[in-house]
């Protein structure tokens, strides 16, 4: 493979939390900014304490960031930050998911969030040509009442928000916790994903699948202990948004060249990559798919069908999906 042909293929991006693509010089930026107090002394010594064991280590350093996003100002900053990253690294299509509890609790509105976030992704359409969805996470450790309510602050921006999802702790909140949310949610018309199989057992993905309707499973890559749901996942092309840097960074998988996701792409599945968290975990797209072409071996031929399965999996309007998943073939054929 060539250098530069994973950098300059046209990519989409399906799983990305926004409060994941935190940088640390914006983090102590927007400390200081809003004089908030931080447990670190340096950017180096934040980045220090980086060093996770599981999804719950990493999340309890994730919400404690999210501290310094106050106003509207830092919600845009955030947002605009990872954009530009986007547009220098050929994405074309993102689908951002952000937690709007991590910030609610914390007394900062909804409104503030979605505006923030909206007019970066705004801006981000005009001047970088970029076009994105905004995705509602659930926090799964929050209650179901939680959620309820949750829901009921986002109806206001209704048009704002394609769909719903699920994040945070996995292990001991299964999907059935939230079906009687996620049943309202595409009630309001929004499409549904969740976060499911990956530190969870198979039984989640197919509570997600069965008791949530949704269109794509977030991770999932545990779904390799169920031979029958690997099948079906198969068999219906139902998408996963594989993060192959956070796996191994929260320890999902040890190295890279133990990760599944060829297995899975050669079971048949129709397998995304993307960078969930990359602020944390060590890279964006580009990153993402360097790692798993060198921890994999990959081909130019895998490549090129995890870069359309990102466009085939997203909710963009099937023409628009169409066009997309020509320019990559074009791209492909005028770089042999
Ligand atoms: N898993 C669950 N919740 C999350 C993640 C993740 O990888 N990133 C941010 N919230
Ligand atoms: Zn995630």
């Amino acid at each position: 493979m060539e250098p530069g042909f994973i950098e300059g293929i046209p990519k989409a991006e399906l799983h990305l939390h926004i409060e994941g693509s935190l940088e640390p010089e914006l983090m102590f930026a927007l400390a200081e900014r809003n004089r908030v107090d931080l447990p670190y002394n340096s950017v180096e010594e934040l980045r220090q304490a980086y060093q996770f064991t599981n999804l719950q280590s990493f999340l309890d350093i994730y919400y404690a960031g999210a501290r310094v996003l106050l106003v509207e100002q830092d919600f845009y900053d955030l947002t605009w930050a990872y954009l530009t990253r986007m547009q220098e690294q050929n994405v074309k299509h993102v689908e951002i998911f952000f937690d709007p509890q991590t910030h609610t609790e914390r007394g900062v509105a909804f409104s503030t969030v979605i505006e923030g976030i909206d007019s970066a992704l705004k801006d981000a359409r005009r001047e970088y040509g970029i076009s994105s969805y905004l995705i509602l996470c659930f926090l799964r450790h929050l209650s179901e009442d939680d959620a309820f309510k949750t829901l009921e602050e986002a109806l206001p921006f209704r048009e704002k928000i394609i769909g719903v999802g699920l994040d945070s702790s996995e292990v001991g909140h299964p999907p059935e916790k939230f079906q009687r949310v996620f049943q309202r949610a595409s009630e309001e018309g929004f499409r549904r994903v969740a976060h499911a199989g990956e530190e969870g057992p198979p039984e989640y993905i197919i509570g997600a699948l069965d008791l949530l309707g949704v269109e794509r499973i977030d991770h999932g890559v545990q779904c390799e202990k169920d031979p029958e749901l690997l099948r079906r996942l198969a068999e219906s092309r139902m998408p996963l948004t594989v993060c192959p840097l956070s796996n191994t960074r929260l320890c999902v998988f040890e190295k890279m060249k133990d990760h599944n996701l060829k297995r899975l792409l050669d079971a048949g599945l129709c397998v995304t990559v993307n960078s969930d968290d990359p602020a944390y975990f060590g890279g964006y797209m580009n990153e993402n798919l360097n790692a798993v072409q060198q921890g994999l071996n990959l081909s130019k031929e895998d490549l090129v069908e995890l870069v359309k399965n990102g466009f085939r999996a997203s909710f963009l309007p099937k023409t628009a999906i169409e066009s997309r998943v020509q320019a990559v073939d074009e791209y492909a054929s005028k770089n042999p």
